[in-house]
């Protein structure tokens, strides 16, 4: 079974973005983000991919609602189902924003890997709220400027 697995960098107030960049540069965050996703077939919304583009050595399944959407490097999803399917039968599969994604990718997620930074910038865009009664934190590193909690689906 494909584990859904979603990564964030979260502000304290919930904030991830303005809808086209991330509020704060983290280079340590960047590389924690490309060491855990590398080799893994990564979820993503089409604002997302346009801000990023496309990263070596991971898929990038990007969903649209626009039927005719198409970009190098990316396969294209027109739902969550769509590209759950796309990533096929893997260990895990990481969802990697935005806002909107990660909505749509709640119920299907097992474990959330959130870098919780001690800032609370502007911006539009937030991270869904984490359920105490649903999301247990089974995990916790406290680094200068961010913690990075794991939290796994209570069953
Ligand atoms: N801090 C972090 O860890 C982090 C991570 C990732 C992104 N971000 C930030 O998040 C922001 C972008 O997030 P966002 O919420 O604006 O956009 P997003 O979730 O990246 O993408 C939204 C797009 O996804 C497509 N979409 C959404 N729901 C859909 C559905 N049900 N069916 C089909 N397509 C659907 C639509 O694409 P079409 O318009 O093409 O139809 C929609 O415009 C940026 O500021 C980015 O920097 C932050």
């Amino acid at each position: 079974m494909t584990n859904v697995t979603m990564i964030a960098a979260v502000g304290d107030n919930g904030v991830i973005g303005d809808g086209v960049s991330m509020p704060w540069h983290l280079p340590e965050d960047l590389r924690y983000f490309k060491r855990t996703t590398m080799g893994h077939p990564m979820i993503m919304g089409r604002r997302t991919f346009d801000s990023m583009g496309a990263l070596p050595g991971r898929r990038s399944i990007v969903i649209t609602s626009q039927p005719a959407w198409w970009h190098a490097g990316a396969e294209t999803a027109h739902s969550m189902a769509e590209a759950l399917a796309l990533a096929g039968p893997t260990d895990e599969v990481f969802v990697v924003g935005g806002g909107q994604i990660y909505r749509l990718a709640m119920p299907y997620a097992a474990r959330l890997l959130i870098t919780h930074v001690a800032q609370s910038p502007q911006g539009s865009v937030t991270f869904p709220k984490i359920d105490p009664g649903e999301w247990a934190p089974s995990n916790r590193e406290d680094h200068e400027g961010f913690s990075r909690v794991t939290y796994v689906r209570r069953r």
